[in-house]
């Protein structure tokens, strides 16, 4: 198992470390009327939707059932037109395994989430990144611990989440795969609201099954399922070929 893991946070099981390494694609933030960046603007308002249905989402975790299923790409992108809306966001790497968010939004000081869990004298503020963007700040990862689900179950981490969810309009979280690691269960108790990646022609509907069973199972309060079309290549998509949809209107997982 623990050989297991160790080839997923490195991406020697042929998972891509394109995020990882060079940072998600902010088409949002390079080209914000690239159709692409209509549809992340879709995902947005449907996610308002959801929101009020539920009761005011501050806190969203993002995940998918498996790797490399467009995670980071979307909460990097999901927080950019958050923050382009006037809405004061924080985007948090929560995947202490796979990082991606210091890549890219440039930031070479990783002094994150890590750091602040271990350091019971650490603030807050110490671990706040402001971006280029006016309303949108992140926390980066911080250097990978031997413990990551340990670390996100602790008292310290429902603390940090109360807290910041004072500070921001909303925190969007992006978090491991539900298959794959324990640190998505462990933090969907403390959110408002769960939002599941599905990729076309990858999530498996086995993996679709279980990850369906495992939120109704822990009671995961679901807003929706963000269909990321990776398939669609248009020439209007400039080359990213981010076909994003949405496709939600319930709260349980079936
Ligand atoms: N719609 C899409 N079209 C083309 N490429 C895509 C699309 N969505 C994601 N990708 C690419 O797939 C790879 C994985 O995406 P990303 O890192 O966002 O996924 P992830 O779910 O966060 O992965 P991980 O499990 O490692 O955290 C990246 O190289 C990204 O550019
Ligand atoms: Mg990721």
């Amino acid at each position: 198992m623990a050989f297991f893991k160790k080839r997923y946070q490195t991406g020697r099981d042929g998972l891509s470390t394109e995020t990882m390494l060079q940072g998600a694609r902010l088409i949002t933030a390079a080209e914000p009327k690239n159709p692409v960046s209509e549809q992340f603007r879709t995902i947005r308002t449907n996610i308002d939707f959801a929101s009020v249905a539920k009761g005011n989402v501050k806190t969203l975790l993002v995940s998918s059932a498996l790797p490399s299923e467009g995670k980071s790409t979307l909460t990097a992108n999901l927080a950019v037109v958050y923050a382009q809306q006037g809405k004061k966001v924080l985007l948090v790497d929560t995947d202490l395994r796979r990082p991606t968010v210091a890549t890219t939004f440039g930031i070479t000081d990783n002094h994150g989430l890590t750091n602040y869990l271990a350091d019971a004298k650490s603030e807050v503020g110490s671990i706040i990144h402001h971006t280029r963007m006016n309303t949108l700040d992140v926390i980066v990862s911080g250097p990978v611990p031997p413990n990551p689900a340990e670390l996100l179950a602790s008292g310290r981490m429902t603390a940090l989440i109360g807290d910041l969810r004072q500070q921001y309009d909303l925190v969007i979280f992006d978090v491991p795969p539900f298959l794959m690691v324990t640190d998505a269960q462990v933090l969907m108790s403390k959110m408002d609201g769960v939002a599941v990646v599905v990729s076309g022609g990858q999530t498996t509907k086995n993996a679709l099954k279980r990850t369906a069973e495992m939120l109704k199972l822990s009671e995961a309060p679901v807003i929706g399922f963000i269909y990321n079309d990776r398939n669609r290549k248009k020439k209007s998509d400039n080359g990213y070929g981010y076909g994003y949809g949405y496709g939600y209107g319930y709260g349980d997982a079936k």
